[in-house]
C-alpha cells in the first residue's frame, strides 16, 4: 500500500472478533453462500491504529465439505486517501515437511493439464496478468506429501473464487515453513481508498484432505455444486445441445441452420445453438462485435422466425454472444472509439481482430446489457452462450483519473460479474454458459452465475481425456462443457471411433459439435443411443461422486474413472483404451467407492461381483481391439 506521504508499512494488530451464523454476502463479487447447511462465520477486525486502516478477515467453515472460505474487508477509517497496492485474500503458514506442489498449466486447445513438483526453498508461483484466470494458469494450488496418490496422504489446497488477474504462491522458507498465499494480482493493481471506503478481495476456498485427492475432489464437487452453484439447473439434466460453430464456422444461414435442427430433432437432440456470426455483418472474426442486431442477409426472415422454425421442430433455441468485445470495424467503435480499453497516444493491441469493452463505466455497461437483453426478448432464447475471445492488454480507462488507472483490471472483472447477475435475475430461466476461447475462463467465479462452462475448444476424445482430467479435479462433471465432434478433429487432425467421442463427452454436459446432415450414416444412426445413454446416465454423472482410477495422462496408455451414486447402489465405470497393444488379453482396474459388502451385477453381462473384490481385486477389462477404444460399465447393486 502506498500512503499520502508514500509509505507502504502497514502493521496490523487484534481489534475484535465475532462468531455470526451463516455467511455474509461479499459485495459485487462470487462467493458461496450456505444453501440447506447450517455454517458460522468467524470475523476477526484488525486494525493499523497509525492509519487508521481495519481489515476483517471472514472465515466460514462449511463441516461436511470439509472447507474453509476465508475473504478480507479493508476499511478506510482515516481522512486521508491509501493506495492499497496489494491485498492477498488469504495467507497459510505451517510447518514444511517434504511437500509436492500441483498446479494446474495449459494454452488454447490444451487447458488444466496437472503437474506435480518438489517444492524447495525460495518461492513458486502461478498467475495470471491476462484479465481473466486464463488458459495458461488455474487459480488452484494444492500440496501435498510426495506419496500422497488419488486414495491416500494429506493434501491442503486453496482454490480462488474470482476471473481475473490472480496470484498463487507457495515459499519454503529459511525455517523450514511454508507459507501460502493467494489473491488478485498485485501487478498493475492500485486501488483507491477513501474515508470510510471499503475494498472486499474475493473468496479463497481451503481445504485438507487426509484421504488423498479423490476425497479433496469429492469435497470441492460437492461444495461447488450445493453452495456455489445459483442456478436452478444445477440439479437438473441439461437439454442436449447441437452447436454450429465446428458445423459451419461462420459460414451458414437460416436455411443450413433449420437443416441442422431438423435431423438433430429426428435423433433425439433437444436444443439447436447458433454459434457466432448471426449478428453485423460478420462473416469471419474481424468484424461486428457490438453491433448486437440480427443480419438478416444470413438469418432470412429475422431471429423469431428461426427461433420459432426451430421451436416448432421440438426443439429449444440458444444463442452464442461476446458481449464484452468490440471490433474496430463496428458501428459500435466507430460511435464510442473511446469505449476500448486503450492508452491514449498509443494504438491498442488487436488480438482476434478485436478490442476489450471497458466495462468500468457504467454507460458501456448499460448499452451492452440492453444490447443482450434485447436479443433475448426478441425470441423465445433459452440458452446463452457467453464467450470471451481475447486477453486484456493496453490497460487504460478513457474514463478512470490518473490515479485510479490501476483500478481497472479489477473493475473489469465486477462489470462481467454485475453483467450476469443483471442477466440472470431479469431471466431467470435462462441456462448461461460461460466461454472464453475454449476454457480460459473455468473457475469458480463463473459457476456463481453459470451451471456450466465451455471447457475447451479441443473436442478430440483424447486430448479431452487430458483436459476433463484437470477440470475434474476440482470442478464437478455437470460444470463441463464437452461436445462430439466430426474426424479427423478439426484441432489435432485425430480419428477417433464415434462411439468413444461419446463416452468421453458423457463425463460433462452433453452435446454435438457438427453438421449433423454431413456425418456418416452410421454415426448418425449412433446418435438416439448415445441419446438415450445421456438421459439414462445423467442423473448419476451429474450428482455422484466421481472417483479417478487411472490416468491416460500419467500411464500413456489408458483412462479409467467412475461415478458412484451418493447411496453406493449404481455406478458407471469409463474405460478408454487410447493405445492398443499386442499380446495382452485384459487389464484388471481397481474400483474405488463401492460398498465391500453388497454384490454388484455388471448390466450386460452375467457377472456379479462383490463390491471388495471389484475394489481389491479389481474389474477386469479385456483387451480391447485398436486405439481410442472404450467401454462403460453400469454396475447395479444387488441388494
Ligand atoms: C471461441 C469459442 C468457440 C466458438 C468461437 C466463436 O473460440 O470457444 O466455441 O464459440 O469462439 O468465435
Amino acid at each position: 500500500m502506498r500512503t499520502k506521504g508514500g509509505h507502504s508499512a502497514v502493521g496490523l494488530h487484534y481489534k475484535s472478533h465475532q462468531i455470526i451464523d451463516g455467511k455474509p454476502k461479499l459485495e459485487g463479487l462470487p462467493a458461496s453462500f450456505p444453501g440447506e447447511e447450517a455454517c458460522q462465520t468467524l470475523i476477526l477486525t484488525c486494525e493499523d491504529p497509525e492509519l487508521k486502516l481495519e481489515a476483517e478477515l471472514l472465515y466460514t467453515v462449511f463441516e461436511k465439505e470439509d472447507i474453509i472460505t476465508r475473504s478480507v474487508r479493508i476499511v478506510n477509517r482515516n481522512t486521508e486517501d491509501i493506495y492499497l497496492t496489494r491485498v492477498y485474500s488469504a495467507c497459510i503458514d505451517m510447518d514444511a515437511r517434504d511437500y509436492e506442489l500441483l498446479t494446474l498449466h495449459g494454452s488454447w486447445a490444451r487447458e488444466r493439464q496437472i503437474e506435480r513438483r518438489k517444492i524447495g526453498f525460495g518461492k513458486q508461483s502461478v498467475d495470471s496478468v491476462k484479465g481473466e484466470s486464463s488458459h495458461q494458469e488455474h487459480p488452484f494450488i494444492a500440496w501435498m506429501s510426495p506419496e500422497t496418490t488419488q486414495t491416500q496422504g494429506e493434501v491442503y489446497a486453496m482454490h480462488f473464487v474470482y476471473s481475473g488477474n490472480f496470484h498463487a504462491q507457495i515459499e519454503k522458507t529459511q525455517f523450514e515453513s511454508i507459507r501460502a498465499i493467494m489473491g488478485i494480482n498485485d501487478e498493475d493493481f492500485c486501488w483507491k481508498l477513501g474515508k470510510d471506503e471499503a475494498f472486499t478481495a474475493p473468496e479463497v476456498v481451503l481445504t485438507y484432505s487426509a484421504q488423498g485427492l479423490g476425497t479433496m475432489t469429492r469435497h470441492l464437487h460437492d461444495f461447488y455444486r450445493e453452495h456455489m452453484i445459483r442456478s436452478k439447473y444445477t440439479h437438473c439434466k441439461r437439454p442436449i445441445l447441437i452447436n454450429n460453430w465446428e458445423a459451419t464456422y461462420f459460414d451458414f444461414d437460416t436455411e443450413k441452420l433449420l437443416a441442422i435442427a431438423k435431423r438433430a430433432s429426428e435423433l433425439g437432440i433437444e436444443m439447436l445453438v447458433m454459434d457466432d456470426g448471426w449478428f453485423g455483418h460478420r462473416n469471419d472474426d474481424a468484424t461486428s462485435l457490438g453491433d448486437w442486431f440480427v443480419n438478416e442477409k444470413k438469418i432470412t426472415g429475422g431471429l423469431k422466425h428461426l427461433v420459432d422454425e426451430v421451436n416448432k421442430l421440438g426443439l429449444k433455441f440458444g444463442i452464442w454472444m461476446e458481449p464484452e468485445m468490440i471490433s474496430p470495424d463496428s458501428e459500435l467503435y466507430r460511435a464510442h472509439p473511446d469505449w476500448a480499453i486503450a492508452i491514449p497516444g498509443r494504438t491498442p493491441v488487436l488480438s482476434r481482430n478485436q478490442y476489450v469493452l471497458d466495462l468500468s463505466r457504467k454507460e458501456v455497461r448499460d448499452y451492452v446489457y440492453d444490447a443482450i437483453s434485447k436479443i433475448l426478448h426478441s425470441a423465445n432464447i433459452e440458452y446463452v452462450k457467453w464467450d470471451m475471445n481475447r486477453q486484456l492488454t493496453d490497460i487504460g480507462s478513457a474514463a478512470l483519473p490518473a490515479d485510479r488507472q490501476g483500478e481497472l483490471y479489477h473493475r473489469y472483472v465486477l462489470g462481467v460479474y454485475e453483467l450476469q447477475e443483471r442477466l440472470i435475475t431479469e431471466f431467470p430461466d435462462l441456462l448461461l454458459e460461460n466461454c472464453s476461447g475454449g476454457g480460459a475462463r473455468f473457475d469458480p467465479g463463473m459457476l456463481y452465475y453459470s451451471p456450466q462452462i465451455w471447457c475447451s475448444d479441443d473436442t478430440d476424445a483424447v486430448e479431452r481425456l487430458k483436459i476433463q482430467e484437470g477440470t475434474a479435479l476440482m470442478y464437478p462433471l455437470s460444470a463441463i462443457g464437452a461436445h462430439i465432434s466430426v474426424c479427423p478433429n478439426h484441432t489435432v487432425g485425430r480419428n477417433t471411433p464415434f462411439e468413444t467421442r461419446g463416452n468421453v463427452t458423457l463425463a460433462g454436459t452433453f452435446g454435438y459439435e457438427l453438421d449433423i446432415t454431413k456425418i456418416p450414416q452410421e454415426d448418425q444412426e449412433m446418435i438416439p443411443k448415445q441419446v438415450e445413454m445421456y438421459h439414462k446416465y445423467s442423473d448419476l454423472v451429474r450428482e455422484g461422486d466421481y472417483y479417478r482410477i487411472a490416468s491416460y495422462r500419467e500411464n500413456h496408455e489408458f483412462d479409467c474413472y467412475m461415478v458412484t451414486s451418493k447411496d453406493r447402489k449404481e455406478a458407471l465405470v469409463t474405460f478408454v483404451q487410447v493405445i492398443g497393444r499386442p499380446n495382452f488379453h485384459s487389464r484388471c482396474v481397481r474400483l474405488q467407492g463401492l460398498n465391500p459388502d453388497w454384490n454388484y451385477r455388471i448390466e450386460g453381462t452375467d457377472g456379479t461381483f462383490g463390491g471388495d473384490a471389484l475394489m481389491n481385486a479389481g474389474l477386469m477389462v479385456e483387451s480391447l481391439w485398436g486405439d481410442a477404444q472404450s467401454r462403460l460399465y453400469h454396475l447395479i447393486a444387488e441388494v
